[in-house]
C-alpha cells in the first residue's frame, strides 16, 4: 500500500462544443461547477494532493475556488490537453512538498478530467488499488454498446461513406478517466510526448503515450456515469441523473 497518491485534474479547456460563454470546468451542475465536483470526487477516493489545469485566461477565478484547500495547486493549462497535463505534472513535485506527502516513483498519479465529474469511487479506487498492486498504467473502460464499422469516404464532398471493413465489438473499450500511472511512467510518458509532439503526432489520451513507448496499460471496469461532459445533451442528462437520487445510486453501485 503506497502512502500517498496524486491526482492531476484537466479542467482548462474551453468547452466549444458545450457552448457556454464561461470556461467548461465552471459550469454550475445542480448548483457546483464541474471542476469542483471532479476535485471533491477524486479527494474521497484517497487522492492526497490535487493539481488543477486551469485556463490561463480564468486562472484567479479557479485560484478563488480552491485558495482554502492547501492540497490543490492550480495551474495554467496549454493549448492542448496534452500541454496541460504536462504542466500538471511538473507542479506535483512542489505540490507533495508543500503537504509534506512523498513522491517517489511507484506513487501513483492519477489524470483526470474535470469533464468526468460524475466518476464514482469505486471506479477511481479499482485504477488507484491496481498500480498500488504494481501495474504502472491502468485506465478504466466500458464494453460498447453500438456495432462498429470501418469506412472511408465515397467522395470528398458528400456525406456518405462506405464500409470498408467491421471491428469484432467484444474486444473493443470506450476509455474513459481517470488514467493512472507511476509517478516515474507518467513523466516519461509525457517527456516522450513532447517529442512526438514535435514531430506532429498528437495522442488523444495520456495511455496512449505509455502505449506509444511499448509498454503495458491495463484496464479496470468504467461506469456509465464517467460520462465526459462534452455537449448541451451530456449536460441534460447529467442534471436528470442527479434529480434522480435512486438512479444515482444504483448507477453508483455498477
Ligand atoms: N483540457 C485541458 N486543456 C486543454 C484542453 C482540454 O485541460 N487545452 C481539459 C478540459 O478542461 C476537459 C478535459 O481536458 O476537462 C477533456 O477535454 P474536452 O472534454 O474536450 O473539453 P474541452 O476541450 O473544454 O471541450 P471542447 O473540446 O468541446 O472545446
Ligand atoms: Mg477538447
Amino acid at each position: 500500500m503506497s502512502s500517498s497518491v496524486f491526482a492531476v485534474v484537466t479542467a482548462a479547456g474551453s468547452g466549444s462544443r458545450l457552448g457556454h460563454d464561461t470556461p467548461k470546468a465552471l459550469v454550475q451542475l445542480a448548483g457546483v461547477s464541474l471542476v469542483r465536483r471532479a476535485v471533491d470526487g477524486i479527494r474521497v477516493a484517497g487522492v492526497d494532493g490535487v493539481v488543477v489545469t486551469a485556463p490561463p485566461t480564468h486562472l484567479g477565478e479557479f485560484e478563488q475556488i480552491f485558495a482554502q484547500e492547501p492540497d490543490v495547486a492550480v495551474v495554467p493549462g496549454g493549448n492542448i490537453r496534452q500541454d496541460s497535463v504536462y504542466n500538471g505534472l511538473l507542479e506535483i513535485p512542489r505540490l507533495a512538498k508543500r503537504i509534506g506527502k512523498e513522491l517517489d516513483e511507484r506513487t501513483p498519479v492519477l489524470i483526470h478530467d474535470a469533464a468526468r465529474c460524475l466518476t464514482p469511487k469505486r471506479a477511481i479506487r479499482d485504477v488507484i488499488e491496481a498500480l498500488e498492486s504494481g501495474l504502472k498504467a491502468v485506465i478504466p473502460a466500458v464494453p460498447v454498446t453500438d456495432t462498429q464499422k470501418v469506412v472511408e469516404p465515397v467522395g470528398a464532398s458528400s456525406k456518405i461513406e462506405k464500409v470498408v471493413g467491421q471491428v469484432d465489438r467484444a474486444q473493443l473499450r470506450g476509455v474513459q478517466t481517470p488514467q493512472g500511472f507511476h509517478w516515474e511512467t507518467a513523466m516519461r510518458a509525457h517527456e516522450a510526448g513532447r517529442e512526438l509532439l514535435a514531430q506532429g503526432v498528437e495522442l488523444t489520451d495520456d495511455a496512449g503515450l505509455v502505449e506509444a513507448l511499448g509498454e503495458d496499460v491495463h484496464v479496470t471496469p468504467g461506469s456509465a456515469l464517467s460520462m465526459k461532459i462534452t455537449t448541451k445533451l451530456d449536460l441534460v442528462v447529467a442534471a436528470e441523473i442527479l434529480a434522480r437520487p435512486d438512479q444515482y445510486q444504483s448507477l453508483m453501485g455498477e
